[in-house]
């Protein structure tokens, strides 16, 4: 297993670029099923996740092969209709298969996910909707065993704004018969970069990126080319990056709208920030104040820079209460924080953090994608050496973090051991 051995207190310079939103391509990838011609996806970024995906439909039957533009997939000749609890049980995304394997096939076998290190994390929501848009569904030794004999549009309208959910039933919805429309959808940029891609392919879709997304089913999905947004959760750990190590850090291949409520929070904390169309430069910040947030969905504080934020609010001249909002279990960065240095107490969903300048260098454990960029972007300004255990969960979600830190200048060695 690989560790990180990082360095602290080095000033950070230059410009970094987010790869393509792994968020975004999980799904895209997932709507490969819903079309028999050939789709490139270009930008693939090489993460754990991305490749997870994309086994998870070679086992279906899909061929994927690379060509000069990007990645190309072709699900012309599908040879299972079942993903199977080796590869659902290392990412819960695999779930995204379902909507689409069931739209196209009228039958899927996906394994039930479970929980994760962050929460239950149930799948509800995407079961009882497909259920309503006429799907035979059956939990059965593990696994949810869906059928019927075609899917009608209808109206559903979501309890609570689910990203997969909204995702699954969108896919779902594009080749079922009749209009579907989702109330209550999720809104985050990549809902509507799905739907582009959809649409890319045919898909008739319209108010992706709104509480209310219509989709009018069609027969059958062409090909095509396409390339996701850029990471706006990656452009945040960077930017937060420059922020904490008080540095000059551009960084750009990203949509700075899609982190509107995060830019708003950074700069409320004193951070100096520049906003242009694609790109941010963080100057470098004086001292920061605490702050005071919740995490929501979109276009609310994300979820996925809670953690991050955690991090930089040790760093602040005063408290912090950060409350997560989202998940039942997502401030598992704050004891290893604590080995750092970090001052914290806990209660129910709410965090109070004290910060101060007095991190120190120390082994920490990753225990989740995000925790894991938390300790990261501690270790930037911990006095001296940190090393940090069980980076296969970055390596889920940061394509060539260790090279992009270290064009930044972080002193950072991976170690295999
Ligand atoms: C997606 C993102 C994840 C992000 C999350 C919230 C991907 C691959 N993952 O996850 O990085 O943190 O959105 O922005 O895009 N819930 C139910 N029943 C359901 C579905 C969800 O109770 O059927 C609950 C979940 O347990 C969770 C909350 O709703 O507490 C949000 O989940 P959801 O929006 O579905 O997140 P994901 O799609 O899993």
């Amino acid at each position: 297993m690989d560790r990180l051995r990082i360095t602290g207190g080095a000033k950070l310079n230059g410009s970094v670029a987010v790869s393509c939103s792994k968020n975004a391509y999980l799904p895209i990838i997932a709507g490969v099923l819903l079309s028999d011609q050939p789709i490139t996806l270009k930008g693939l970024p090489a993460l754990r996740d991305i490749k997870t995906m994309q086994r998870l439909l070679g086992n279906l039957g899909v061929k994927i092969s690379s060509c000069p533009a990007g990645v190309k997939f072709c699900a012309d000749q599908i040879t299972s209709l079942e993903a199977k609890y080796d590869l659902v049980s290392t990412m819960r995304a695999s779930i995204l298969v379902l909507g689409p394997l069931l739209t196209r096939f009228k039958k899927a076998v996906v394994s039930l996910p479970g929980g994760c290190a962050i929460g239950v994390r149930p799948i509800d929501l995407h079961l009882k909707y497909l259920e309503k848009m006429g799907a035979k569904i059956k939990i059965c030794a593990g696994h949810v065993e869906a059928s019927t004999s075609q899917l009608i549009g209808t109206k559903l309208v979501l309890p609570f704004p689910s990203v997969g959910a909204t995702e699954n039933l969108m896919m779902a919805a594009v080749l079922a018969e009749g209009t579907t429309e989702i109330e209550n959808a999720a809104l985050e940029p990549e809902i509507k970069d799905l739907a582009n891609f959809l649409i890319t392919l045919g898909a008739k879709i319209h108010g992706a990126g709104s509480p209310v997304i219509s989709i009018e089913g069609v027969p059958k999905l062409g090909g095509g080319e396409y390339r996701a947004i850029g990471d706006r959760i990656e452009a945040a750990t960077y930017i937060i990056a420059g922020i904490i190590t008080k540095s000059k850090v551009t960084v750009t291949g990203f949509n700075p709208q899609h982190l509107d409520a995060v830019l708003n929070t950074l700069t409320d904390m004193g951070a100096q920030l520049t906003v242009g169309r694609d790109f941010v430069t963080v100057g470098p910040s004086d001292q920061l104040t605490g702050v005071c947030i919740d995490t929501a969905p979109y276009p609310g504080f994300p979820t996925d820079v809670q953690a991050q934020l955690v991090a930089l609010a040790t760093t602040a001249n005063s408290s912090s209460m950060i409350s997560e909002r989202i998940f039942e279990n997502r401030f598992m960065h704050l004891p290893e924080l604590g080995r750092m240095g970090a001052s914290f107490s806990l209660k129910g969903k709410t965090a109070m953090i004290i910060g101060s300048d007095d991190l120190n260098g120390a082994p920490v454990m990753c225990t989740d994608l995000r925790a894991s960029a938390a300790l990261v972007l501690a270790a930037l300004v911990a006095k001296g050496e940190s090393e940090i255990l069980r980076v296969y969960h970055l390596d889920r979600g940061y394509d060539n973090l260790d090279g992009k830190l270290k064009s930044l200048g972080v002193s950072l060695e991976r170690v295999n051991s």
